[in-house]
């Protein structure tokens, strides 16, 4: 299948197709989500709590974003790729962003980059489209921010909340991103913005009415015991693992592997 190109996920909006993505974060899991058909493939910050150990996706470095770029990146044939701008490469202003934007884009391969944050990151966002490069947005619960939200909550709820997450989804699309992540945002809030953006939004825990929908590969694939309610749960992974690892374990210590064909004979 041809390569999704920032101008098909234009198109998908208009033409009311949903937009797919999931995260990823190596090698290995991206090449079967690319080959599964999956639209769009988010090199999250979120890889700071689901593979690196984290308690929040605050001490991801440029350099864990690039490592895990590039790996994704190189294996993907089909899908959009987007990297996340960890924190701190961005909020300082409009020449970091750009900085941290290009090194994502000459070291990775993929074709766009994530940054959160509405008026306060338009010039940002202004400044990396300006290069050429494609940015998608994301508003409502912004992880890089959850010492300031007090953690994991829903955003943009009662009339004064929805309207500064419209001013704030509106400014991203004027300062030029290609598509805005809405996090944890009440239904009726996402759904509005959508219908008012000319870009597409992109929901996690923001109903159904939005342009596409993401989710965190490890929770829509039961990777952990615990997942987030907006989260439906595809797969056991992890009790399929955990199996695994068990039988292993039981037949090294059997004798039972390995067998003959396992081996080579003198
Ligand atoms: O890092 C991430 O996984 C994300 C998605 C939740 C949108 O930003
Ligand atoms: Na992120």
């Amino acid at each position: 299948a041809r390569r999704v190109r920032v101008h098909h996920l234009q198109q998908a909006k208009e033409r009311g197709e949903k937009i797919t993505m999931l995260t990823a974060y190596d090698a290995a899991t991206a090449a079967i989500m690319d080959a599964a058909g999956i639209d769009t493939l988010l090199v999250g910050d979120s890889i700071g709590n689901t593979m690196l150990g984290h308690a929040t996706t605050l001490p991801v470095t440029l350099d864990d974003m690039v490592r895990a770029g590039r790996a994704v990146a190189s294996v993907t044939q089909h899908a959009f790729v987007v990297v996340d701008l960890p924190f701190g490469t961005y909020e300082a202003g409009p020449e970091q962003a750009l900085a941290s934007a290009v090194r994502i884009m000459k070291e990775t391969g993929a074709s766009a980059v994530k940054l959160e944050g509405g008026r306060r990151s338009a010039a940002q966002i202004q400044a990396i489209t300006s290069a050429g490069i494609p940015v998608v947005g994301h508003l409502g619960y912004t992880p890089q921010s959850e010492n300031a939200l007090g953690g994991p909550r829903v955003q943009g709820r009662g009339d004064d909340a929805a309207e500064e997450l419209s001013q704030d989804a509106l400014a991203v699309q004027e300062a030029g991103a290609v598509a805005v992540v809405l996090e944890m945002v009440p239904v009726e809030v996402a759904a509005r913005i959508t219908e008012f953006l000319a870009i597409p939004t992109i929901g996690i825990g923001a109903g159904p009415d939005v342009d596409g929908q993401v989710l965190v590969w490890t929770d829509m694939a039961g990777m952990t015991d615990w997942s987030p309610r907006f989260a439906r749960r595809y797969a056991e992974l992890g009790r399929v693992l955990g199996q695994a690892v068990t039988d292993f374990a039981a037949e090294v210590r059997t004798g039972a592997f390995p067998a003959p064909e396992h081996a080579f004979q003198q």
